[in-house]
């Protein structure tokens, strides 16, 4: 961390002393105040919940300017990323720091496709779920469950289990996202077959059936691979930090993925994708476009508790620049199936256009994020509702192991431990239960 020229001063209003704290630069972005000396210099802590205002760690993976809408993987945009990448070459760009080159990728890939097995085992902990079991209660599970597998990846202090523990994740997750989806359907689970591509595998673990050929639609296909790079990390978000913070105590890579896994599903955060789309169906089943005025009123209203799913973000105050890629992949992927006359995009954009220009979401500068588009992107290639956010769990795996690996290597990095503010009853004592 650099130090910069200046100091940040905290006095107090009641005389105590005041107390200087250092502040360091990033490479971009706004400058921190180092506060970690505060509590022993003055006994106070901070207050931030929600993180407002709090770095809780240094990194050099992913940068977000929220006001200009700018979303960087190690400094490379994510619109030149999304054209001229594919998910192989993020991941390796994210874990490794670097874009591969054509030996390179050829490398890294084959290490990913020699993992994409998950043991058999796996079968009988899946048939242990009900069959309409949502499929994030299903990958948490199973997520959690690899640790019981691969003992000889599970110690996060080791850097070769870190690398090792880094690809199998990245190869199982598509595997395992497969065999719940198959699992609810009722249809065989189908292996992997490593000679295709990433999301060429995953669609075929998908949507292949053993009694048919199956062929891979190569519009479907880099679509898929597009939501993958779009989603493949977001710097310190809810799921991320959960995954560093559980990571902080030691416990093993499967273990810290699990639980942002389970971080993921809630709908402010991975769940809306999937909330997003139910929110169009339920729109378009009270009457469509003509019907979104009304849904537009309820959602201005703070006391319906309802809210434009896909819409806003904690970062960006500006068009999400993953969403203007979604939508450019969304018309793609409904011109090829025939489908441009889709009623839920056509909702979508009407949504969307009145709310770029209502003063409610302009003043709030709430803008529409990945999330508004990709559910109906995934829905026209065939993914149920229900798989949305695992399919997102798949995609932004990597980003939480290397957000693990790299905080495992920070020499700064402590178990993480909030502090609190107290405000229930101080001491006091048991009475007899007679007396209470
Ligand atoms: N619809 C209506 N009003 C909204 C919305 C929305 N989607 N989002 C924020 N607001 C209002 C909010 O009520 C508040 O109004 P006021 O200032 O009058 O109280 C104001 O905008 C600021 O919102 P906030 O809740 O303080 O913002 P936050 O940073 O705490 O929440 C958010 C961010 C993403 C949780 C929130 O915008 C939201 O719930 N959006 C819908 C869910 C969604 O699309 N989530 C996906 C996020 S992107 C993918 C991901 O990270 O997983």
């Amino acid at each position: 961390m650099k130090l910069a020229d200046n100091k940040a001063t905290l006095s107090f209003s009641n005389g105590s002393p005041s107390v200087e704290m250092p502040v360091y630069q990033g490479s971009v972005g706004p400058d921190v105040v180092d506060i970690r000396k505060l509590y022993a210099q003055t006994g106070m802590f901070t207050y931030d919940p929600g993180f407002l205002s709090t770095a809780a760690c240094q990194s050099a993976i992913t940068y977000i300017d929220g006001d200009k809408g700018e979303l960087l993987y190690r400094g490379y945009p994510i619109e030149q990323l999304a054209t001229n990448c594919d998910f192989m070459e993020t991941c390796h760009l994210l874990l490794y720091g670097n874009l591969p080159n054509a030996a390179g990728k050829a490398e890294f890939t084959k290490r990913v496709s020699n993992h994409t097995m998950v043991n058999e085992q796996m079968q009988f902990f899946l048939r242990g779920f009900r069959r309409d079991a949502h499929p994030m209660a299903i990958m948490t599970g199973l997520v959690g469950a690899l640790s019981a597998f691969y003992h000889d990846s599970t110690d996060i202090n080791n850097p070769e289990h870190r690398d090792i523990s880094a690809i199998r994740l990245i190869a199982k997750m598509p595997t395992l996202v497969a065999m719940a989806y198959k699992y609810s359907v009722g249809q065989p689970f189908m292996y992997p077959k490593n000679h295709l591509s990433y999301a060429g595998n995953f669609m075929h673990m998908m949507f292949a059936t053993p009694c048919a050929e199956y062929v891979v639609n190569p519009v479907i296909e880099r679509a898929l691979d597009r939501i993958f790079v779009l989603h493949a990390d977001h710097e310190q978000n809810a799921s991320t930090s959960t995954v560093r913070l559980c990571g902080s105590s030691g416990t093993n890579p499967f273990a810290a993925i699990a639980a942002g896994v389970a971080c993921l599903w809630g709908p402010a955060h991975g769940g809306a994708n999937e909330a997003c789309l139910n929110m169009l169906e339920d729109i378009q089943k009270m009457g469509g476009i003509s019907k979104v005025g009304q849904f537009m009123e309820q959602v201005k209203d703070k006391n319906s508790g309802v809210k434009l799913m896909g819409f806003g973000h904690r970062v960006y105050k500006n068009y999400d620049p993953r969403a203007k890629l979604m939508q450019e992949t969304c018309k793609e992927v409904l011109a090829a199936l025939g489908l441009e006359n889709d009623p839920l995009f056509k909702l979508a954009m009407a949504l969307e256009k009145i709310a770029l220009e209502d003063e409610y979401f302009v003043s709030r500068k709430l803008y529409p994020n990945v999330d508004f588009y990709s559910g109906i992107v995934q829905r026209a290639i065939g993914i149920p509702v229900g798989l949305f956010t695992a399919v997102f769990a798949l995609a932004r795996t990597v980003g939480w192991i290397a957000q693990l690996n790299e905080m495992i290597g920070d020499p700064e990095y402590k178990i993480g431990r909030p502090r609190q503010l107290f405000t229930g009853s101080v001491r006091r004592d048991v009475l007899p239960i007679a007396k209470r």
